[in-house]
């Protein structure tokens, strides 16, 4: 039995004492003792509890690997991924202004992937115990929107219709205004039997759409999803942000950024959550590298009414970014790149020399690079905030403003 102190906390929510052992479950400033095998102390005694820790909120957060850090405090939590992003910034020699973060509210995620398994007796949905094929129960679940924790026992009886005997389930579910939208990976063959089992269950449990593999196996009502004024269909699957709340936080920073523009390019457009929104003041260029989600925003743009003009464009930003030559009509950019970030288009934006940005990121190392090419070509990072739609893990997402200071 060892005792270690722990001095911060990693990225994947690990407190870290120094060696490095690798804590589950401990915070900074935490006394902790236990055995250590290869650096990790797996099940640790906490010797002297820190003021930040409290008792996990919800009754699952002991077996459920969903959530990493129900045992810290909301405000130890924010200032966390303030820290994580303040620090990448720092690596670049960046610093600015931080807005306070937007956390959002307990059950509230819109959408979540749920694991299901056949058993002997029927089926298992839920979420994976941490680094385990184990399929923990969530109906009380204090993450999710209580639509998706009651869409369990739906989850359930699309692994006894649809499950293979030994692989497992995977079912995302979305809300939206017209239902749950269900997306089923890992499943047998849709049939023309499984099409109407689940024609049946889709039914009884009052779903939109469920999508099979990579087919839509039935539509009851248009899964819609509001985007400003319009409503999207999104491609079943397609990127949503992870709650309306976190959506509107990062729409504000972006709608603030962008708001004296009367030509705007939104790049990583996804299915239009912002192009739609700001096309209400000003004409829109969106551009996503997925065509079928290009078509969705068309689509929803032009079955809405008092928008101002949007076009849409499929295109890999990675391999074919947009250039200066195609950058210097617009006097306002939006980038919301996946995690990777955008190397290539953001050296082309710094080229361009567009006024204003407003960037979107789920990536505080890659935003960090990307906008320290920014600041290299004149921009400023005005301000910054942390928008967590992603209480209680260690993922850091965040809306922040660049302009340009020396045009
Ligand atoms: C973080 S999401 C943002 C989507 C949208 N802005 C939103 O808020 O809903 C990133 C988007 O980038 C798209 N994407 C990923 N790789 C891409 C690439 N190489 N070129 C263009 N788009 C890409 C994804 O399909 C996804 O829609």
């Amino acid at each position: 039995m060892e005792q270690v102190t722990i001095e911060r906390l990693g990225h994947q929510g690990d407190g870290i004492a120094p060696g490095p052992v690798f804590v589950p479950g401990a915070l900074p400033g935490e006394t902790v003792e236990g055995e250590i095998s290869n650096n990790v102390m797996a099940a640790p005694r906490i010797v002297t509890p820190s003021e930040m820790r409290v008792k996990a909120p919800c009754r699952h957060a002991k077996g459920c690997g969903g959530c990493q850090l129900q045992h810290a405090r909301d405000d130890f939590v924010e200032d966390w991924k303030v820290g994580v992003v303040r620090h990448a910034l720092s690596a670049h020699g960046l610093e600015t202004e931080f807005r306070p973060c937007a956390t959002s509210k307990p059950q509230s995620r819109r959408r979540a992937t749920f694991s299901a398994r056949r058993t002997k007796k029927g089926a298992l949905a839920g979420f994976h115990m941490t680094g385990s094929d184990v399929i923990v129960p969530v109906p009380d679940c204090l993450l999710v929107d209580p639509k998706l924790a009651a869409g369990l026992p739906l989850v359930e009886a699309m692994a006894v219709l649809g499950g293979s005997r030994k692989g497992e389930l995977s079912v995302l579910l979305t809300t939206g205004d017209n239902g749950l939208d269900v997306k089923v990976s890992g499943g047998k063959e849709l049939d023309p039997q499984l099409q109407s089992e689940l024609a049946d269950l889709a039914r009884a449990h009052d779903v939109a759409r469920v999508a099979w593999g990579d087919e839509v196996a039935l539509t009851r009502r248009p899964a819609v999803q509001k985007m400003g004024r319009a409503e999207v269909v999104p491609p079943p699957g397609a990127f949503l942000q992870a709650t309306s709340e976190g959506e509107a936080a990062l729409l504000a920073g972006v709608r603030e950024a962008v708001s004296d523009a009367s030509h705007i390019v939104d790049l990583f457009a996804g299915c239009g959550t912002f192009a739609l929104p700001l096309a209400e003041h000003a004409r829109v260029h969106a551009v996503e590298g997925d065509k079928a989600m290009t078509v969705a925003l068309d689509k929803g743009w032009r079955m809405a009414e008092g928008l101002r003009h949007v076009t849409s464009e499929a295109r890999d930003l990675f391999r074919n970014p947009l250039l200066p030559e195609d950058l210097h009509r617009f006097d306002a950019a939006v980038i919301d790149p996946p995690r990777a970030g955008a190397e290539a288009q953001v050296a082309e934006l710094a080229a361009a020399r567009i006024p204003r940005i407003a960037f979107v990121s789920c990536n505080p190392v890659t935003f960090a690079r990307d906008a320290a090419v920014l600041v290299g070509a004149g921009y400023t990072l005005d301000w910054l905030q942390v928008v967590d739609q992603f209480r209680w893990s260690t993922h850091v997402e965040l809306v922040a403003q660049l302009s340009l200071t020396d045009r």
